[in-house]
């Protein structure tokens, strides 16, 4: 994107844009102006009512957004003073996701699109993941950032890293809105050997966290789980690793000694930032990427964050902690690229629930 394209924008004052997501079991809702400047970010989280499943339970997470879109849309206006015609464009998730919660999300952003008149932008969940890098908010209640953190925004080239429950894509960016896909996990995705390992531990849901508070007391080097490299590619892989830890569990079940969970989970965290770390820093060298960016709900983990900023020898951009996982602000932010593009989509689009981030 040019310069003059955002300068011709930003001459009629500042775009503010309304976001919302449903593409899983977080009902969402946020106001942002041009695309940094957060000025309401609503989560309305389900995680106590799937808990009990042991992961999200889709007919229940639909059921909820329908419960909760109204309110959290309303409460995301007020908590910006804004009124809806004062809004420059309405976004929402339009894919990859659950399809009977995405359709919760996208039917309410058509709703107030049609009464108000506003654009209509449907945005992919993972490019919003990648744009939670932009906002600029630090509230008081977002965790202070290591040393080292790069305050400014984040500048091309650069390889982003997308680590989420469903996805792990490795991406090189020349600019906005402009993806090379490098490589993506070829099983289970990041977040979701987390969750996996967790449940094999007996540990809470959802798995991240839980594994991150078990593996701090932990020893990382107790049990040497395989790393998956995968050589000349840009490739991840981690069910290996996951059978790796199942196994060793069943041994020591065999032995009716205790399971050891926090040094279990400690070498299992160690394993997966490991990897991720050492290819995306290994490909920022290679394509000659300035900067790096690590976005998604695995980023929230504080073991990868600080190998991250440890090991990089250029300026790492990790969004706060309530950034990482699934918030509307960072729907908002990707469509405000979109919107200076004119992005306009008709009120007759679909839910893509199945939408591969190599189709951006
Ligand atoms: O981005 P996200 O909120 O939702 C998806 O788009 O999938 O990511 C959720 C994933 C879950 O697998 C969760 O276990 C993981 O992010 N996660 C973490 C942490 N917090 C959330 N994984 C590792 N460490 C964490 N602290
Ligand atoms: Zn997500």
């Amino acid at each position: 994107m040019t310069d003059s394209a955002s300068t011709a924008a930003s001459s009629f004052g500042p775009a503010r844009i309304l976001g919302i997501e449903t593409s899983c079991d977080e009902t969402a809702a946020a106001v942002v102006e041009d695309g940094r400047v957060i000025l309401s970010n609503e989560v309305a989280s389900q995680v106590d009512l799937h808990a009990r499943f042991g992961g999200v339970f889709p007919e229940v997470a639909s059921r909820q957004h329908i419960r909760t879109i109204f309110p959290i849309c309303e409460i995301a206006l007020q908590q910006a003073h804004l009124e809806l015609d004062e809004l420059d464009a309405i976004a929402v998730t339009r894919g990859p996701g659950l399809p009977g919660s995405l359709v919760i999300g996208i039917n309410m952003a058509k709703g107030l699109a049609l009464s108000s008149g506003l654009p209509l932008i449907g945005i992919h969940h993972l490019e919003a993941h990648i744009y939670s890098a932009w906002l600029q908010w630090r509230p008081h209640n977002l965790s202070a950032e290591p040393a080292g953190v790069t305050p400014s925004e984040p500048r091309f080239p650069l390889i982003a890293l997308i680590v989420s429950g469903g996805h792990t894509e490795l991406v090189l960016m020349h600019d906005h809105l402009t993806y090379q896909r490098l490589g993506g996990t070829l099983d289970d995705a990041a977040g979701e050997a987390f969750d996996k390992v967790a449940r094999l531990l007996r540990l809470s849901y959802p798995g991240g966290p839980a594994i991150q508070a078990a593996a701090a007391r932990g020893d990382p080097r107790r049990f040497a789980f395989p790393r998956a490299w995968l050589e000349d590619t840009w490739n991840f892989s981690f069910s290996g690793l996951k059978t790796a830890v199942l196994r060793e569990v069943r041994r020591l079940q065999e032995t009716r000694t205790e399971l050891p969970v926090a040094d279990l989970a400690a070498s299992f965290q160690a394993a997966v930032v490991e990897v991720l770390v050492g290819k995306t820093l290994q490909a920022a060298q290679t394509f000659n990427a300035n900067q790096v960016l690590v976005a998604g709900g695995v980023s929230a983990n504080q073991a990868l964050r600080e190998t991250f900023h440890a090991q990089a020898g250029c300026p790492v951009h990790i969004p706060p902690i309530a950034l990482c996982t699934d918030n509307a602000a960072m729907i908002a932010s990707a469509a405000y690229f979109r919107f200076l593009r004119g992005q306009n989509d008709p009120l007759t689009f679909d839910a893509l629930p199945n939408w591969p981030f190599h189709e951006l």
